[in-house]
């Protein structure tokens, strides 16, 4: 039986197994996922287990997902320009990066009642997942993206990468049609700390959080009249893509795998 990991650390959090054994099973493919902890040194043998055959292949979660890129052989172009991979595969003994992310967050969007062209675009955060949503944003042809992280120096990093974004200080709210909270408040119900009173409505409060699956920037959000979204469609479709390069299969999503993804 072909097992398939999701590395990380932490680890314990992470619902992908929930899903790609749902689909593995659904599809009747003999191979079974499991979530496993590391630390930065296992990454080289873990990764190598791929070419070894022992794994048939890995989806890379926060802190991991640039410094797996050196022991692999080949990027996708959005890997490659985001330096962002969270899925491994083998191809013809090649090691290959993908990222999902993008396409996770782009198809989560293209979902919603939400036309985002034109439109500009508050960052709140500087994490593993943002240089993907920047790039997924920049095709979408939105109008501005503004970025503003506690830790300012990380936010600037990124400028380096997406000269197309502007980077503004923590605590300050600029006007925007969408906020996006990729930080990672509000995973244990902490809230921003931040001033939404001035945004105003009709704006979409965007948190990759989906659980809990109202954190309480999205409460807040709404609140003052806007539409809110969590992140878990873009964590599914992140998964799907994933899915589709390992197995080639479109899995289904159903009724079923939302409700798999609640009370966790
Ligand atoms: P990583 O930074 O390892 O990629 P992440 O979960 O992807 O981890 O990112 C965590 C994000 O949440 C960061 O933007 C972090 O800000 P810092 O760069 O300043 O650490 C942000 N974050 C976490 N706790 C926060 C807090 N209490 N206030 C504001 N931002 C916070």
């Amino acid at each position: 039986m072909k097992k398939y990991f999701v590395i990380g650390n932490p680890i314990d959090h992470s619902l992908s197994p929930k899903l790609h054994n749902y689909w593995l099973k659904e599809n009747k493919i003999d191979a079974i996922y499991h979530k496993k902890k590391i630390n930065q040194k296992d990454l080289q043998t873990t990764i190598l287990e791929i070419k070894e055959k022992k794994t048939g292949g890995i989806n890379v979660t926060v802190p991991f997902k640039k410094s797996v890129i050196p022991y692999l052989d080949k990027l996708s172009p959005e890997a490659e320009q985001t330096q962002s991979v969270n899925t491994i595969i083998l191809n013809d003994n090649i090691l290959v990066g993908h990222n999902t992310d993008i396409s996770g967050f782009t198809k989560a969007i293209k979902d919603l009642s939400f036309n985002i062209e034109g439109k500009k675009i508050f960052i709140l955060g500087a994490g593993g997942v943002v240089p993907s949503i920047i790039f997924a944003l920049n095709k979408m042809n939105v109008s501005e993206i503004i970025i503003s992280n506690r830790t300012r120096q990380k936010a600037d990093d990124l400028k380096s990468q997406f000269k197309i974004i502007n980077v503004i200080d923590w605590g300050n709210i600029p006007k925007f049609d969408m906020i996006i909270n990729a930080t990672s408040l509000g995973l244990n119900n902490e809230a921003l700390n931040l001033n939404f009173s001035e945004v105003g409505d009709n704006k979409l409060f965007y948190d990759v959080i989906y659980n809990p699956s109202e954190t309480s920037f999205l409460k807040e959000g709404k609140k003052l009249g806007n539409q809110s979204e969590n992140g878990k469609l873009m964590f599914i479709y992140q998964a799907l893509e994933a899915f589709k390069i390992w197995h080639g299969i479109e899995p289904e999503i159903n009724t079923d795998i939302l409700k798999l993804l609640e009370n966790d």
